[in-house]
């Protein structure tokens, strides 16, 4: 299949983002090895709250652990968005699964599908993965300094390597359809600035995560009734049962409740 060549176009961006925190703060790169690291640099440097970093190619492209994320030019969207939420440490796992609703909410507006959200936040198609997010966070006990989430897309990948060719897919290869990534990004970013916004300026931010949590119960066949194997200490099966009050996947085992902290799940 030809699909034809889009571009990000960065005054259309800022038009299209107005209303939100990330007007006037897309920065885009034809290449750079990671997005994420690059937003991590610049968030020490003091970069703005807001700051968007997109590129149209990594050549260094980080996922979860210690793995790659396939990165080619053409292909994917590629963003990483830097925020100096006021938030505990230890709620930024709720930034981390709302931005998974984020990208679910953008997938269906613009490619008209919806994907399954895997715990943490692994979006699937099919059973494969068309998109990972990668939250990075540099923090002190009791203060969040900055918080990068960076989300990989597979958009127009029309073939994968390889190794990767039994888990990734991408919105073309399940759709037929070859989204614009620029329409793609402004649904995401909009999507995005609302959970954020939600997140840290209510008063309430119990009923927030309670909020996301009512939303990854109905928006994931994951998250209750799914029999798992999760690779994290010594690795265990069980069936899932819900998040715990911190945003924790819960697995039934034999031998009782168990939260998964470090993601890893698989179907058993
Ligand atoms: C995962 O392993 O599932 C997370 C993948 C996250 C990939 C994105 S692409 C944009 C940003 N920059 C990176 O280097 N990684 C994230």
């Amino acid at each position: 299949m030809t699909v034809a060549v889009d571009s990000l176009d960065s005054a259309a961006l800022d038009r299209d983002l107005a209303d939100t925190r990330f007007s006037g703060r897309v920065q885009m790169f034809s290449s750079i090895p990671s997005t994420n690291a690059y937003a991590m640099r610049q968030a020490e440097a003091g970069a703005a709250d807001g700051s968007v970093y997109v590129a149209d190619e990594q050549t260094a492209g980080r996922g979860r652990g210690a793995h790659a994320w396939s990165s080619p030019a053409g292909s994917g969207l590629y963003v990483s968005i830097l925020l100096r939420p006021q938030i505990p440490p230890a709620e930024i796992l709720w930034l981390s699964l709302a931005a998974g609703l984020a990208v679910q909410t953008a997938i269906q507006r613009t490619a008209g599908v919806q994907p399954d959200l895997r715990w943490p936040n692994d979006l699937l198609l099919n059973g494969k993965k068309v998109c990972g997010i990668l939250t990075e966070l540099n923090a002190e006990v009791t203060r969040v300094r900055h918080a990068v989430v960076g989300i990989g897309i597979n958009v127009r990948q029309q073939e994968f390597p390889e190794e990767l060719r039994a888990l990734a897919t991408s919105l073309l290869l399940e759709t037929g359809r070859a989204v614009d990534r620029q329409a793609l990004l402004v649904a995401l970013l909009q999507s995005l600035d609302r959970e954020v916004a939600a997140l840290t300026e209510s008063a309430d931010r119990t009923a927030v995560a309670q909020s996301i949590r009512a939303r990854l119960e109905a928006n994931s066949s994951w998250v209750r009734g799914k029999e798992v194997r999760v690779d994290e200490n010594g690795g265990f099966t069980g069936t899932t049962a819900g998040l715990d009050s911190r945003g924790f996947l819960l697995v039934n085992t034999a031998a009782g409740m168990r939260a998964v902290f470090s993601g890893g799940v698989r179907e058993n």
